[in-house]
């Protein structure tokens, strides 16, 4: 059985193989309408969310399937102490695939281990968001043409927002691509992911206080929010949130075709005078997570029908 639990489970071949029909599902939405008849998806939500539940949604309705679910830990069975494990082998019998988001990391690790419909890691902790950055990847291809040869800065928190993990992890695979990391020194990237990913492949990047210095090298600016729900203190949280506001006059500092992405939700870092830019790609990339998501619910459906005949 094929899960998507991190953005290494997909080879670059496999990842390229999700954008050509995520794009393919742009142009002609109605060849798909039907795909996932009578199938269901099942969407487990620990921790809050909009976009990347409501898409999840969208993409198995546009395909013609149904979707069941809860969207809080509260009103699962997890507030009865329920283990992941036990829930999952319950879903399993009532759905034919599942999106699971959990604030521990590894949960859906775990919850694949003990499935038998694919998982799909919508979120584990401060972990991974695969399917944010396949939203990511599907945004730069449709809008800068390529995967490679970039320069891709990422700014704010880099300790404990997934979606930058993500992208570093699948990013790092392409020819010619460069990190700029811009934070606070106390919301570096984790060592893991700086000796593991970036040193072990000899990736080019730097990590940088200042984001003026280095708008005019990146051809991406990717901002995030500070995770204030993975703080131990609020303190430090108050003390590092506005730590970077990217405003008007810093965006006259990036190169006429840079592209500004956000996960979202955003909370101070973008100013909103910035979503009137044409770099501003923030709310197309949320559109653009349907499409991809539909991609890869067809996808892994097909290979759980493969696996189950062989
Ligand atoms: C992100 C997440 O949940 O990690 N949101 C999302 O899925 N689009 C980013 C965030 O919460 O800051």
């Amino acid at each position: 059985m094929r899960h998507l639990i991190s953005p290494q489970d997909l080879s670059v071949k496999e990842l390229e193989d999700l954008i050509v029909l995520a794009k393919d599902i742009i142009a002609n939405p109605e060849n798909y309408s039907e795909k996932c008849k009578g199938k269901k998806l099942a969407t487990l939500f620990y921790e809050p969310s909009t976009r990347t539940r409501l898409s999840f949604e969208a993409a198995m309705l546009n395909l013609g399937g149904s979707v069941l679910g809860f969207s809080s830990a509260d009103s699962s069975s997890a507030a009865k102490g329920e283990s992941v494990a036990d829930t999952i082998r319950v879903i399993s019998a009532y759905a034919d695939i599942c999106a699971m988001r959990h604030p521990k990391e590894g949960a859906p690790l775990v919850a694949s281990m003990h499935s038998s419909i694919p998982v799909i890691n919508a979120g584990d902790g401060g972990h991974n968001h695969p399917t944010q950055t396949l939203t990511d990847l599907l945004t730069i291809s449709q809008l800068k043409g390529r995967l490679d040869h970039l320069t891709i800065g990422c700014c704010g928190d880099l300790k404990f927002g997934r979606t930058v993990h993500s992208l570093i992890n699948a990013m790092s695979r392409y020819e010619g691509v460069k990190f700029v990391l811009i934070s606070p020194e106390e919301l570096k990237i984790p060592t893991y992911l700086r000796t593991e990913t970036l040193d072990e492949n000899g990736i080019e990047y730097k990590e940088v206080r200042n984001l003026e210095e280095v708008m005019p090298e990146l051809d991406v600016l990717y901002m995030t929010r500070v995770q204030r729900e993975r703080f131990f203190n609020e303190e430090d949280y108050i003390r590092l949130k506005d730590s970077f506001i990217l405003d008007n006059s810093k965006m006259k500092l990036g190169k006429p075709d840079m592209l500004v992405m956000h996960p979202l939700p955003r909370v101070n870092e973008i100013s909103t005078e910035v979503d009137n830019d044409p770099r501003a790609v923030y709310f197309k990339q949320a559109e653009y997570g349907v499409y991809i998501r539909m991609a890869l619910i067809l996808t892994l459906l097909e290979d759980a029908k493969k696996s189950k005949e062989a």
